[in-house]
């Protein structure tokens, strides 16, 4: 069984440009790509920062452009999100009962969390104690299930994200999140986990500094494989159109330039 991990897509009322490029058209061109080329995947989640402002108008926005996507998906909300706003135009997403937007799915053998880790008018996110204990009810839940979680922060520096480190390692298999606008591979406290470059502009690495850079580094989706209760996870460049070309081809090891390669389709 195979998803899509696409995060940060910071979608405009009226497609308003941002740093440059179109939201809108990012999204559409990875709808294109899903679509075209990965017709077997359960699902495409969207790990928050969905709109740029959470307005209601943005989330109407979002609503259309999702109408092209052919295969189920599952949103969760970042820090550039408005719980009220969202819930307004997705009213079907489902919340906890304080109000939270989330919740859990099960596909095949496999369990998938969603946490709302959104801390209105703060960048960085909060995992309260009800969020930790509605995630540790959905732990108990998933007992004997291959348990992934996804939210938009990432939990090395989140408020509450020690506790939920206690709380679910060994027992989810892989954490998701996005907020870094940047790919990042790794494990915590023994937890795998990674995010993505965002559909839309990127951060550039140097974390350091006192300025915060963007760039427009090629924007990538993750797919990932989930089989046998391994993970593989392919970034793939959704806007790619590079010359493709046989590798075996000696005329194509040969070429001088990219316009020498014989093209293959
Ligand atoms: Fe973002």
């Amino acid at each position: 069984m195979r998803f899509i991990h696409i995060t940060d897509m910071h979608i405009t009322a009226d497609d308003r440009p941002l740093y440059g490029l179109s939201p809108r058209g990012r999204l559409l061109a990875a709808f294109d790509c899903i679509n075209r080329d990965f017709t077997d995947i359960a699902f495409v989640m969207m790990t928050g920062d969905l709109v740029n402002r959470g307005t209601v108008p943005e989330y109407l926005a979002l609503r259309d452009i999702l109408e092209s996507l052919n295969a189920p998906h599952y949103l969760l909300l970042g820090n550039h999100d408005g719980r009220a706003e969202f819930r307004e135009v997705f009213p079907d997403v489902p919340v906890d009962e304080h109000g939270f937007v989330q919740f859990s799915f099960t596909v095949e053998d496999s369990r998938f969390i969603v946490l709302d880790t959104l801390d209105e008018g703060k960048s960085t996110g909060l995992l309260c104690q009800k969020r930790l204990d509605w995630l540790a009810g959905q732990l108990a839940e998933a007992e004997g299930l291959e348990t992934y979680l996804f939210l938009h922060h990432p939990p090395l520096r989140l408020e509450g994200g020690e506790a939920m480190a206690e709380m679910i390692f060994g027992k989810v298999k892989h954490l998701f999140f996005g907020h870094l606008h940047r790919p990042l591979h790794g494990s915590w406290k023994g937890i795998p986990m990674s995010s993505q470059f965002s559909t839309l502009h990127q951060f550039v690495y140097n974390f350091g500094s006192k300025v915060m850079q963007g760039s427009h580094e090629p924007p990538v989706f993750g797919a990932a494989n989930l089989l046998n209760g391994n993970v593989v996870i392919n970034p793939h460049s959704f806007l790619d159109a590079s010359p493709h070309f046989s590798l075996r081809s000696k005329a194509a090891q040969n070429a001088a330039s990219p316009e020498d390669l014989p093209l293959e389709d």
